[in-house]
């Protein structure tokens, strides 16, 4: 695919070179708080998860990109779709950006181009998230993206909010978390 450019960022699938960098955001606690599994706790967990959406990107036409900054040319994070699993059938919006690079709006301009490759020059229909209810910067980006709110559910043990959005009709549902 050919890269994704918005205004300060460029989303490009990720390549084995870019395994030390995405690291550097991948083994954060912080950066990793509410990821199902924690911080990466090798390189080789990075590498793994790198290959995975090097095939992914192969198989389905999108995957997890790198998020790399204009200004600098550095991986600040990662941002991109992926089948959700955990028995959720759909595909989801995924994103996490390094420390250093929170509260600019990076995570909405990255979350913003991929709804918009995905509904389309992919042609998906719908996409769904799930975030924690303390995941507030999350959650903002992802209602700046256009999703709504649809259920809690218990996803691997863990009480989630599922939120969506369409390609036919946009926010389209209450963006009250209850
Ligand atoms: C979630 C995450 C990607 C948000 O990234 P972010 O770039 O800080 O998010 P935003 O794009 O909303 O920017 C945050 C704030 O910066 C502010 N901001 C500063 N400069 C801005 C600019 N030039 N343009 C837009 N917003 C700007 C916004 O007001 C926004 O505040 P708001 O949330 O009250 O609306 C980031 O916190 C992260 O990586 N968290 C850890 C991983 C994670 O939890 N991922 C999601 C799992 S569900």
């Amino acid at each position: 695919m050919q890269p994704l450019k918005t205004d300060r960022l460029t989303l490009r699938p990720f390549t084995l070179d870019d395994v030390t960098a995405a690291f550097g955001f991948f083994g954060d606690r912080e950066v990793m708080r509410f990821s199902l599994n924690g911080p990466h706790a090798s390189r080789k967990t990075t590498e793994d998860f790198i290959t995975a959406n090097i095939n992914r990107q192969a198989r389905l036409g999108f995957s997890i990109w790198a998020v790399i900054e204009a200004a600098t040319g550095d991986i600040i994070g990662m941002c991109g779709l992926a089948e959700f699993g955990h028995g959720v059938p759909g595909i989801e919006l995924a994103y996490r950006l390094r420390r250093d690079r929170w509260g600019r709006g990076y995570g909405t301009e990255a979350g913003q181009a991929a709804v918009a490759h995905a509904f389309g020059p992919r042609g998906l229909d719908r996409l769904i998230a799930a975030v924690e209810r303390e995941n507030t910067p999350s959650i903002h980006v992802l209602e700046k993206c256009g999703f709504g709110f649809v259920e809690e559910r218990t996803i691997a043990g863990r009480d989630a909010l599922v939120y969506e959005t369409l390609s036919s009709t946009g926010p389209h549902r209450s963006t009250s978390t209850g």
